[in-house]
């Protein structure tokens, strides 16, 4: 049974930065989240169609987040080494960040967004610009065989239907292959009240927990689990197989830490979504003063995070003026849903600005680096993670 906990409002897809000609034709959704008492999986309530998101449009460019470019790098890196696959796949590959690193006649790429799928097949990696469903698995099947390594990054928990998902993954995988994937976790967005990761792409939020069972009901098994930093803490899943080899001490050690968490529990959930109320008080109350005392905020980095927390909290250009961000199909545009500008970072002057919120919270070091000068003459970062907070 699917129990609702979290309501966060009317939300635009959270990615779909647009022209101003196009403000009258936004799509909006309820954006709410359940907790299935069988599964033990947090999903939201309203999917939206894939298409509506995942199109010739599609803006999240992965290389242009610099510090993404050297995980996927390492973790190629450190699958080579440790499983040596002949044959790889990935699914949902953008712009080839990952597979970049394995040789381009044993290596594929599944990707739906044209735009992206078009820079890997550039690359000479073979693309299907497909959605990952068992026919398309069936399909690869046919033309190029079994695979060894089966990877996907932020992209698992895009997927609506799970369990045909896992059925394709099992079909695919040769006998001692390994899938492996990697999505922000349950258990890191309760801890930190990070409610943003919650939005119209991220119809699921794993728990080690839920995909154990989702994976073994499908013929799959979890037998190692990496704890990541990225994307303000994910799970690295590495499964194969049912009937395969052992079960390391780590997934035990993950579940047991989520049980002790409560994750099993709806009430653990109902705290959550407490917190995340107070969250958007705060925040509010929090910029709405500093404006009222004549300060200047901008934002850095047009999340889809940010899209959901400034829809969630109605904050738009009379809180916040500009965002920045690094990434050239962003830049132009404005915000969805609120309609916040984007432009790049170099044409503004941040010393112009006394607050600068951090839409790309998970990048904060990154970003706080980089920024050194606006902290020394002044600037104060406003973070809502874990809790809302102005620091420098
Ligand atoms: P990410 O946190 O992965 O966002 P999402 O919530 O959409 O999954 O993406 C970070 C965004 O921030 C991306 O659009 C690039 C941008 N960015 C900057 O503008 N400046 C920076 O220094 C960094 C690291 C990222």
């Amino acid at each position: 049974m699917k129990k609702e906990f979290l309501d966060l409002g009317r939300q635009p897809i959270a990615n779909a930065f647009l022209n101003k000609e196009d403000f009258d034709d936004e799509f909006f959704f309820d954006l709410k989240a359940c907790w299935d008492t069988d599964t033990s999986l947090v999903s939201i309530k309203n999917f939206v169609e894939p298409e509506e998101i995942f199109n010739e449009n599609y803006p999240y460019n992965t290389s242009n987040s610099f510090p993404m470019i050297n995980h996927f790098k390492q973790a190629a890196k450190m699958l080579t080494k440790k499983f040596q696959p002949k044959n790889v796949l990935e699914i949902g590959s953008n712009s080839g960040p990952f597979i970049e690193n394995f040789n381009k006649g044993n290596s594929i790429c599944v990707e739906p967004c044209g735009n992206f799928a078009k820079i890997t097949e550039d690359m000479g990696y073979k693309t299907y610009s497909e959605f990952w469903t068992t026919e398309l698995a069936k399909e690869i099947i046919d033309r190029d065989g079994y695979m060894d390594l089966i990877y996907s990054a932020n992209c698992i928990c895009h997927i609506h239907d799970l369990d045909d998902t896992f059925k394709a993954v099992r079909e695919l995988l040769s006998p001692s292959g390994i899938f492996v994937f990697e999505d922000p976790s349950l258990l890191r967005i309760l801890e930190r009240g990070s409610y943003d990761q919650i939005y119209d792409e991220h119809p699921h939020i794993f728990s080690v927990t839920a995909l154990d069972n989702l994976l073994r009901r499908n013929g799959l098994k979890i037998f190692n689990v990496d704890s990541l930093s990225v994307h303000g803490g994910s799970n690295r899943i590495y499964a194969s197989h049912i009937d395969n080899g052992l079960v390391g001490d780590s997934v035990r050690q993950n579940i047991n830490e989520e049980m002790v968490f409560g994750l099993d529990n709806f009430q653990t959930y109902e705290i959550f979504a407490d917190r995340v109320k107070k969250s958007k008080d705060t925040l509010v109350r929090s910029l709405s003063n500093l404006r009222r005392n004549g300060k200047k905020i901008m934002s850095i980095g047009a999340t889809a995070k940010s899209t959901t927390v400034f829809n969630y909290c109605g904050i738009g250009t009379d809180l916040i003026d500009v965002i920045t961000d690094t990434t050239k199909d962003k830049q132009g545009m404005y915000s969805p849903g609120v309609h916040i500008p984007v432009v790049p970072r170099d044409s503004i002057n941040l010393n112009d600005y006394d607050y600068a919120y951090l839409g790309a919270w998970n990048f904060k070091e990154v970003i706080a680096d980089k920024e050194r000068e606006f902290v020394q003459n002044g600037g104060k970062f406003i973070t809502h993670v874990p809790e809302v907070m102005v620091f420098s």
